[in-house]
């Protein structure tokens, strides 16, 4: 005779996973919680770690099924350039790094989802970050019937010794070697870096926050100069020749780190309410921004350069704010993109002990016209054309100033000492 056995099938749950301490304990955690099988994915955004290894630490740990894909290219194509060519910097000063990752991590996270038909994802982030936003809403745009979990914001464990203690007791490898005080993510883009002492604000930066840019008055004592070539708003080459995208981020880190470019002290406006203080270090990132915007001023019409600043502002809210897969962001592109079409040419940098600035820019569009500009012989602007045009340029105010004279707006003040 036949017994039917009803073989319960386990779920799925994807889980974003770094192999650091919360990932680690979240695979026991989320596995045991919901009886599931654990299918963790690592993203290669260029991040500095050592990510061999990693996948024995996973089984080690109880996963089921490990994921490890080399997105660098893809990272810095679709997501850091169009960020780039939009200038956009979160409150003036954030290249967005951790920003720019977590959509492409999230897509990243759906598509082993789909391939492994699971039915839940799972992050590790905190509660009351923006990253967990990043992470959810994107999921949400990306595939709206996954569930998302994100265990740090249930667990029981109310600080990282518990963690520790719960991974001992469930013998999952937990790193030896002393923790850094200091949250850090990392990607190609740049270094953000928070906790410890640095959630005061009225404290400088210990020495030991910055991997991987030397302080400016440690820097050469030297100046180094940088040439770096773009085409239609994107860098192709540095100091003559050309170079692949990832390496020339890489090579501009290095570069810009050794003269102690790019580290940015900013206290941030988060999505969830709250002020916080953030360390960067983004040399690649500062060099470039900086650089592209001084091609624009060369290269961009008057009133495009200036409207284009607005939507940058608009762009950085929006990557800043887990946004990245609306139709804002594809809109927002497609303007950038035709403003681009000119921004090719070069520009030639000064970096000196934590500084930078501009020495020489080219563009085989460049509306700057020497004839023009010139106070020499050569000079060809009309300059009596400009007594008519100031003369209609100032009317308005001309006429205001004629009308207040015979007291129509506003009433002297009692004590004013202007007689008419
Ligand atoms: N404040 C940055 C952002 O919201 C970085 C967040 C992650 N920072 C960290 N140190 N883990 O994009």
């Amino acid at each position: 005779m036949l017994t039917t056995q009803l073989v319960e099938k386990k779920q799925k749950i994807v889980v974003a996973y770094s192999g650091g301490l919360d990932t680690s304990v979240m695979i026991r955690w989320l596995k045991d919680k919901y009886h599931a099988e654990i299918i963790t994915v690592t993203g290669n955004l260029g991040q500095a770690k050592e990510l061999a290894g990693l996948k024995e630490k996973a089984y080690k740990t109880g996963a089921w099924k490990f994921y490890i894909k080399d997105v660098k290219r893809e990272f810095v194509r679709e997501y850091i350039f169009p960020a780039l060519k939009a200038s956009a910097l979160y409150e003036k000063a954030y290249p967005l790094a951790t920003a720019l990752g977590r959509p492409l991590l999230a897509k990243l996270l759906v598509e082993v989802a789909r391939r492994e038909k699971a039915t839940m994802v799972a992050h590790g982030c905190t509660g009351k970050g923006n990253d967990q936003v990043r992470f959810e809403v994107s999921i949400a745009a990306l595939a709206p019937d996954l569930k998302v979990l994100a265990p740090l914001r249930e667990w029981e464990f109310k600080s990282r010794e518990e963690e520790i203690d719960y991974a001992k007791r469930h013998r999952i490898p937990v790193k030896a070697t002393v923790e850094s005080p200091y949250s850090i993510d990392e990607n190609i883009w740049g270094t953000s870096i928070e906790c410890g002492i640095l959630e005061d604000p009225t404290v400088e930066p210990p020495t030991d926050v910055f991997q991987h840019t030397v302080a400016p008055e440690q820097a050469p004592h030297k100046p180094e100069y940088v040439t770096i070539s773009f085409e239609k708003g994107i860098p192709v080459g540095l100091n003559g020749k050309k170079l692949d995208a990832v390496q020339l981020i890489h090579k501009l880190n290095d570069i810009g780190g050794a003269h102690g470019v790019g580290r940015i002290d900013l206290v941030e406006n988060r999505l969830v309410g709250i002020k916080s203080r953030e360390i960067y270090e983004a040399p690649a990132a500062t060099i470039l921004h900086f650089a592209h915007t001084e091609l624009e001023r060369l290269t961009l019409d008057k009133q495009v350069f200036n409207f284009k600043s607005l939507i940058a502002q608009e762009y950085a809210n929006l990557v800043y704010n887990g946004l990245w897969y609306s139709p804002l962001k594809n809109a927002l592109d497609a303007f950038v993109e035709e403003t681009q079409r000119t921004v090719t040419g070069t520009v030639k940098m000064k970096l000196y002990k934590g500084a930078m600035t501009v020495v020489a820019r080219t563009s085989p569009y460049s509306l700057y016209s020497a004839k023009l500009a010139t106070y020499r012989e050569e000079d060809q602007f009309d300059h009596k054309a400009s007594s008519g045009f100031i003369k209609i340029f100032g009317l308005p105010l001309k006429t205001f100033r004629q009308v207040q004279k015979n007291g129509l707006t506003r009433k002297k003040r009692p004590h004013s000492k202007i007689h008419s």
